[in-house]
């Protein structure tokens, strides 16, 4: 009987271990179980910068067919790249963001938007911002060390204001 028991607290703390280690690692184990199993269809957080999707050319608003509107965006530890992006108000906005290493979330101050950031998946999500106006980009989603310093900026112009600018204009806050 005793022998069983020990057997059964062995048996729960290495499940106990398991998942602390499945928490705290999700980049070295959750993310290549997930691919193995088929669920690698997303970008490779380590090539981010390098190809695809999110090559630095590609980040910020851009213009799609119909004139939809994408944002892509890139979260790393600790800075959101583009730091600001400029979006037309009234507009409905595809925001597209992926992680180039843990798990981040962000949100759009004084409003209830807001989406995750997760290494090797594309999280999307489309918002209208009706009015004109300044909204900070805290991250919601402790990630390290620089976590509380890790914010970006979205500045709502108005669609004329928009129109008038330049794509590399549309990815930074300081407009001429
Ligand atoms: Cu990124 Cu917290």
């Amino acid at each position: 009987m005793k022998i069983k028991i020990r057997k059964i607290g062995f048996v729960a703390a290495l499940t106990l271990f398991g998942a602390a280690l499945l928490s705290t690692r999700y980049y070295m184990v959750d993310l290549p179980i997930w691919h193995f199993f088929g669920g690698g269809e997303g970008p490779d957080p380590s090539t981010l910068h390098l190809r695809g999707e999110f090559v630095e050319s590609n980040l910020g608003a851009a213009e799609g067919p119909a004139g939809s509107l994408t944002v892509r965006m890139i979260a790393q530890q600790f800075v959101f790249v583009p730091q600001c992006v400029v979006v037309p108000a009234g507009v409905p906005i595809t925001f597209r963001i992926t992680s180039a290493d843990v798990v981040h979330r962000l949100s759009f101050m004084g409003t209830n938007y807001g989406l995750s950031a997760v290494p090797g998946v594309v999280t999307e999500a489309s918002f209208t911002f009706p009015k004109p106006g300044q909204f900070k980009i805290p991250c919601h989603e402790f990630c390290g060390a620089g976590h509380y310093a890790m914010r970006g900026q979205l500045n709502v112009v108005s669609r004329d204001q928009f129109a008038s600018l330049r794509p590399g204009e549309r990815r930074t806050c300081e407009q001429p």
